[in-house]
């Protein structure tokens, strides 16, 4: 159990400046090349210090981190004890700062309690409900069978900038009905809101300039997408609110299916036991998306939460106002392990990769059937793929929030051409170098 003590209290509502030299109680560091080497090794040091460990986000911002698995669930579950809202944190934090990206506040779901957040989610999920399953498979499809068109003929590629960081993305400007034109916009705006070098906060403006055009667009003319759905909502969201719920959707939702898809892939073309391609299927596939669900879900540690009033969590003091964030990958992976399988009563399976309490996310099957077809499509298409470096030579993301390769470079066979790869040429891409510390743009 780790109750702070005077030298050690966990950081509260402002970054620290640097230290001159590095105190003994500085906490380790959840970014930058010793993290990202070994993130599991970090999460048993910190789960050594109880439930709840102080953890550096970013240079000078600090946070604690839930690592312990029933914690983490009291803690997702707790609306009375803590807020979504990171306003008050967030006026300590110098606006530059490259998790507010990630952590800054906006006016959507993510960022709101009780009866705001019911409201927001009630559209959203029912947005979200009309997808069709079958429908949108055979959207997945048809984007992938494009996607892996524009590099088969080489023989090599990088699945992460090429295929998994694209798909996601088209597959939302579609179902919102963004016309083709501004299709690359939004793929730059929620591209470029992760990378705070490359002005996160433009791109953001960027992005909520396409979307208020789609709005305003729909408003006039209905269509037959989930914008126009939304917009019909029953909960009545103006203009603003809807723009912001639609670049949350956008947002939160293409991160994740990337690092999910890729970090599947990468299971597939690294671990023996998958036996390559050759003799892969959808079990296989599926197989992978549940052990990267349990090991290294793609939000690794992210479900921030502030405490309403000084409060203590699990025997850790905590100060109102402060950052605390779940571990979803140590909470997985704890030992005794937590119980595996699935509760029948609410659907969801026992690990966290997807949240639990009333910010879980609201789009779990939607990701499974675009992941799922997105790496069908990928190994019956290109079923002799092979990493072309060895696993221990690729990168991985940097920043505290995800666990996911950043560049997975494959060869294969080159195809000549590939059956069924027509349809409209998807929008270029955008150019993916990893994002620095950050990730997940929060909408
Ligand atoms: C593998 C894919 C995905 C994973 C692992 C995932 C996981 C999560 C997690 C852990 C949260 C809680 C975040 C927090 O509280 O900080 C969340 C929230 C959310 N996700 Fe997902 N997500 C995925 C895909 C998607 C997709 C495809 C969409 C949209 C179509 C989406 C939309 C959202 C939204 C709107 C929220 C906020 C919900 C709220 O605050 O009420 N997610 N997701």
């Amino acid at each position: 159990m780790n109750l702070p003590g005077p030298g050690t209290a966990p950081e509260a509502a402002g970054p620290t400046p640097p230290p001159a030299t590095v105190p003994p109680h500085e906490p380790p560091a959840l970014y930058g090349p010793a993290f990202a080497a070994d993130p599991h090794g970090h999460y048993r040091r910190l789960r050594a210090q109880g439930p709840l460990a102080r953890v550096r986000i970013a240079p000078g911002i600090d946070a604690m981190l839930v690592t312990d698995y029933h914690a983490a669930v009291d803690l997702l579950r707790d609306t009375e004890t803590f807020t979504k809202d990171p306003r008050a944190w967030q006026e300590g934090v110098p606006a530059d700062s490259p998790v507010l990206p990630v952590l800054g506040h906006r006016p959507t779901a993510l960022f709101s309690d009780g009866s705001v957040h019911a409201r927001y989610r009630e559209a959203i999920n029912d947005t979200l409900a009309l997808i069709e399953p079958h429908l949108l498979r055979a959207e997945v499809a048809r984007i992938a069978r494009q996607l892996i068109a524009d590099f088969s003929a080489t023989g090599s590629g990088d699945l992460i900038a090429q295929y998994a960081r694209r798909l996601p993305l088209h597959v939302f400007t579609e179902s919102f009905g963004v016309v083709p034109e501004d299709g690359e916009r939004i793929v730059r705006g929620v591209s470029g809101m992760m990378d705070p070098a490359e002005g996160a906060a433009a791109a953001y403006a960027d992005l909520v300039g396409v979307v208020t055009e789609l709005v305003a667009e729909r408003r006039a003319r209905p269509g037959r997408d989930l914008t126009t759905y939304l917009l019909a909502h029953p909960a009545g969201l103006d203009d603003d609110e809807a723009v912001r719920q639609i670049t949350l959707i956008m947002s939160a939702g293409h991160d994740p299916t990337t690092n999910l898809i890729g970090n599947a892939l990468l299971r597939m073309l690294s671990d023996s036991r998958y036996g390559g391609f050759l003799h892969g299927g959808a079990m296989t596939a599926q197989e992978a998306i549940d052990e990267v669900l349990w090991r290294d879900p793609p939000l690794a540690n992210m479900g921030a939460h502030y405490p309403r009033r000084d409060t203590e969590f699990h025997g850790v003091a905590l100060r109102a106002g402060q950052l605390v964030m779940v571990s979803f990958a140590a909470a997985n992976t704890q030992s005794p392990p937590v119980a595996s399988g699935f509760d029948v009563r609410s659907g969801d399976s026992a690990h966290l990769a997807w949240s639990t309490g009333p910010h879980r996310c609201p789009a779990k099957q939607p990701a499974l059937l675009m992941a799922m077809t997105a790496i069908e499509q990928l190994t019956s298409q290109l079923c002799d793929l092979e990493l072309a470096v060895a696993p221990a030579e690729l990168l991985w993301r940097p920043g505290p929030f995800h666990r996911a390769p950043a560049h997975l470079p494959v060869r294969f066979t080159p195809l000549d051409t590939l059956p069924g790869a027509d349809g409209p040429a998807a929008p270029e891409g955008v150019d993916h170098a990893p994002a620095r510390v950050g990730g997940t743009p929060n909408g």
